[in-house]
């Protein structure tokens, strides 16, 4: 599949929007500060809090906010478990979400949860972190994806 180039000036601090490429569902998200602070102290909770598995990201996305530049998260929309598409959920919910969800990505089909890097937590059906695909900045407010 050929490269895509995304416009994301129109995506407000702390918003989704879902770009197609290679049929893939790709969100972008821009997070604010709070939602990267939510990041932090996560790791006991995840299962590659380190992004260890290599094939999940480039070598670009091998640190905590899984991306180039902090406030952007560039990441595939399809579950690790069966390939749904979690929904985006950035911000603490009450029940049926366990006390520790800080927000992030919900699987609705088994209910796995990801944080706002697309990390996933111990204990749920998926067994792999969102994989973040290849991509780089144009200028400011264009990204290459592929
Ligand atoms: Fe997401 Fe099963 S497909 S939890």
């Amino acid at each position: 599949g050929a490269p895509v180039t995304v416009d994301i000036s129109a995506i407000d601090a702390g918003q989704k929007v879902t770009f197609a490429w290679r049929s893939l569902p790709v969100f972008v998200v821009n997070r604010t500060p709070a939602q990267l602070a939510q990041l932090k102290g996560l790791a006991p909770r995840l299962l590659d809090p380190d992004s260890s598995d290599t094939a999940q990201q480039p070598d670009f996305a091998k640190n905590e906010t899984r991306s180039i530049k902090p406030e952007w998260l560039v990441i595939i929309g399809l579950c690790t478990h069966l390939g749904c598409v979690p929904d985006f959920v950035p911000d603490i919910k009450p029940e049926p979400f366990d006390a520790n969800w800080k927000g992030g990505f919900y699987c609705p089909c088994h209910k796995s949860r990801y944080d706002l890097s697309g990390r996933v937590f111990s204990g749920v059906p998926a067994p792999k972190n969102l994989a973040v695909p290849k991509y780089h900045f144009i200028d400011d407010t264009h990204i290459q994806i592929g």
